[in-house]
């Protein structure tokens, strides 16, 4: 299965590093950003679908708090943007919210695509077997990491998420209610100890924007056994620049092209 991908946390550190030598010498993830966000309305069914059917076997998604407690999947904090709806999500029930058309902003061939629940996105992943990376939202009300970790306890979900955050209180908070839970620090800007900040809230991922990544941090990284994951990568020398610099995961919003990069890269070396 493609989630066995994935050391999981409670390994013991020699399987944790052989998976690490592993990772050095295999392909990097293909992570859909929002989905297949690049061809399809972000953060929607439509989105997933098009991401497995273009060869991702990982997705990434963003997720808000709605009124009445139930995640949904939208990437800014207002409706505005990518729905018909107005105002801040956390303002909407559950029941509100998917009343709402999250498609038609994008092309109108995704008339009637609606915001994702949590539930669903789990029900997806089960069925087309790829690993969910979960980002919790910083403006996710106070309280939330109960619910997260309460949605994930169901059989074989946590096996198929890593929770991230820009946040290390989010993923402390998270790992002290569940440390079973994977997690990953995103990161941006410069200035900082980037490992160091990983594992103090034991995340088992460091993901750092794009221009952070350099040979020296992802070997560093790896020392740590952290995985390392980069985002937002759509410029296919960019793509092959990070992956040259040895990096596990890639999130782009055009996981067909990535695919292709490595596909390129194959036939080069
Ligand atoms: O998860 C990495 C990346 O998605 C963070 O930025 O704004 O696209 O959610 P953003
Ligand atoms: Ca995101």
């Amino acid at each position: 299965m493609r989630f066995s991908q994935l050391g999981r946390i409670g390994e013991s550190s020699d399987r944790i590093e052989s998976d690490t030598m592993i990772g050095a010498m295999r392909e990097p993830w293909i992570i859909a950003h929002r989905g297949a966000s690049g061809c399809a309305p972000e953060n929607t069914l439509a989105a997933y679908e098009r991401a497995v059917a273009l060869g991702a076997q990982f997705i990434e998604t963003d997720l808000h708090l709605t009124r009445d407690a139930r995640f949904v999947a939208i990437h800014d904090k207002a409706l505005d943007r990518t729905t018909n709806g107005t105002g801040p999500v956390r303002d909407h029930t559950l029941t509100e919210l998917r009343e709402l058309d999250a498609g038609m902003w994008f092309d109108r061939q995704f008339m009637g695509q609606k915001i994702p629940t949590l539930e669903e996105i789990l029900a997806f992943a089960r069925e087309q077997d790829v690993v969910f990376y979960l980002e919790i939202k910083y403006d996710a009300a106070w309280g939330m990491h109960h619910a997260l970790v309460a949605a994930l306890a169901g059989a074989g979900n946590a096996a198929r998420t890593i929770v991230i955050s820009f946040d290390p209180s989010t993923l402390d908070a998270v790992r002290r209610l569940d440390a079973s839970i994977m997690t990953g620090l995103l990161v941006e800007g410069a200035n900082r100890d980037y490992v160091k900040a990983a594992l103090e809230v034991g995340a088992r991922q460091l993901c750092p924007r794009a221009d952070l990544i350099t040979r020296e941090l992802v070997d560093q990284a790896h020392r740590s056994d952290l995985h390392v994951v980069t985002w937002t990568v759509n410029d296919t020398a960019k793509m092959g620049s990070v992956v040259s610099a040895g990096v596990d995961g890639v999130m782009t919003d055009l996981p067909d092209r990535l695919r292709a990069a490595l596909e390129d890269k194959k036939t080069t070396v």
